[in-house]
């Protein structure tokens, strides 16, 4: 977040990589085209024209972002970040705008706003009329857009010590509110308004400062606001008032793939036919992020989510970004060598494409299939992608069936070798040999189809 920036700033000066954060919000579903109907030459007529647009389209075809492409352009001129503000405001592109505001400040504005009204007894969805008496806590226009949108999901970090029984560390068999634990905090239990949530509480790490995990929250928050989509885990709201921010999902009843795997918990084995409706469920979500310019890059078992009819979930969208550079460093923490579990060649070398996705879904494949961890210190090979050369050479014991996960009992033959041989095609070195995720997705399609079809007959 950039605290130089203010409406005077020219867009000219804005750095590439708030470019690329705003096209983060206006290149999916074409929002872009809202702004760049709107604006206007100093002479009052439009800048662009429906010639303009489709050029700007076409750029989508190279890989490049429109948003990024029609900034630079628009930057030719005096244009300003103000300027900018206004058009995304009378759009409601309220998230894209935010990403020109200093966070921090709004933040102590809006805790302040929001005490206010708290006091007043004033829910709020009636912000706005109390809205006008704040006015003097609103400095400028950035304050009130980030006032609104933060309104509608904020919590005070109170409220969500108080649900969550003061964050009470104790598993939920235990009578206490811990779901889980992953690289960046603890997950609780609670309930808002007699609805189950599940609350993150970040935590600062050695290798991660506090300012960081600000932009990486603050990243996660803006990401969710704008992909929508039934294979991704809804956000609730959050708080950033207290010692640890805190990001609030729907609580995801049947927690995560990997823990369902492993049959935590006493829970019962996933059937055949449910494993690859979560798996076409993880592929359509992430065929919805790529088609939106987004990569996960942190795709994994731990970070699909189930809800109570086992519809699949993407959790972990902002995080991601500090994951991937914390598997960068050499340190092997268990976390560590879990992700690199999943990571493609490529991705380990530090570069970002939505093939390694695919690359990461691929172990997520296999551990359908087989019902194993990624990575298991005490096996040989320790990680999971390695298991297809054992299977394809002739000389080692191990076979397709033996691989396969003995507690799913309703399997076919040519549909687990379909979605075997899938996973291994996604599990491909060379990047460009790897399906996209959209065949992926067709081809899990087939697969759960033909189960239908069989369970028909
Ligand atoms: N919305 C949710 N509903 C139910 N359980 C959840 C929810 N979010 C997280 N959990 C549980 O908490 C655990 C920890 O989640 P978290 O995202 O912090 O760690 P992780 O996914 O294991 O690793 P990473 O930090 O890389 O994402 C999950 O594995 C899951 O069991
Ligand atoms: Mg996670």
């Amino acid at each position: 977040m950039n605290n130089s920036v203010t409406p005077a700033t020219y867009i000219r000066n804005l750095s590439y990589s708030l470019l690329r954060k705003l096209s983060d919000f206006l290149d999916p579903q074409d929002r872009w085209k809202d702004v760049i109907v709107s604006i206007r030459k100093t002479s009052g007529e439009l800048r662009y024209s429906q010639h303009h647009v489709r050029r700007f389209e076409g750029l989508v075809a190279q890989g490049k972002s429109p948003t990024v492409e029609l900034l630079s352009d628009w930057g030719t001129s005096n244009s300003t970040v103000g300027e900018l503000v206004e058009i995304l405001k009378s759009h409601k592109l309220l998230a894209a705008a935010s990403v020109l505001l200093p966070v921090e400040e709004a933040c102590r504005c809006f805790t302040q706003v929001k005490a206010a009204l708290t006091q007043c007894k004033t829910t709020p969805l009636q912000v706005k009329v109390v809205h006008s008496k704040s006015k003097v806590l609103m400095q400028n226009v950035a304050h009130t857009i980030f006032f609104i949108y933060w309104c509608f999901s904020s919590f005070f970090y109170n409220e969500l010590m108080e649900i969550t029984g003061n964050f009470d560390d104790r598993p939920i068999s235990d009578g206490g509110n811990r779901l889980g634990e992953g690289g960046f905090g603890t997950v609780y239990k609670g309930l808002l308004n007699d609805k189950p949530v599940a609350v993150k509480k970040l935590n600062p790490m050695d290798d991660i400062s506090l300012d960081e995990l600000r932009v990486q929250f603050n990243q996660e928050i803006q990401t969710l606001k704008v992909l929508k989509h039934e294979n991704l885990v809804d956000m609730v709201g959050f708080s950033c008032d207290g010692q640890h921010p805190c990001l609030v999902y729907a609580l995801m009843a049947n927690g995560s793939l990997l823990d369902r795997l492993a049959c935590l918990e006493g829970s019962p084995p996933l059937s055949w036919q449910q494993r690859c409706l979560i798996a076409e469920g993880t592929a359509s979500g992430l065929e919805y992020l790529h088609s939106n310019h987004h990569v996960h890059r942190d795709v994994k078992s731990a970070n699909i989510l189930l809800d109570e009819k086992l519809v699949a979930k993407i959790s972990d969208f902002g995080l991601t970004r500090a994951s991937a550079k914390r598997t960068s460093t050499t340190m092997m923490t268990e976390r560590i060598v879990g992700t690199r579990a999943y990571m493609a060649p490529e991705a380990l070398r530090g570069e970002i494409t939505p093939r390694s996705d695919v690359f990461s879904f691929g172990v997520v494949l296999l551990e359908i299939l087989s019902g194993l961890p990624p990575a298991d210190e005490n096996r040989e090979p320790q990680f999971l992608m390695e298991v297809r050369y054992d299977i394809d050479d002739e000389d080692e014991e191990l076979t397709f069936e033996d691989f396969l996960d003995k507690k799913m009992g309703d399997w076919e033959l040519s549909q687990v070798q379909s979605v075997y041989s899938l996973g291994c095609n996604c599990l491909h070195d060379r990047k460009n040999r790897r399906p996209v995720i959209k065949q992926v997705l067709l081809e899990l399609k087939g697969v759960v189809k033909s189960i239908a079809l069989d369970l028909k007959a």
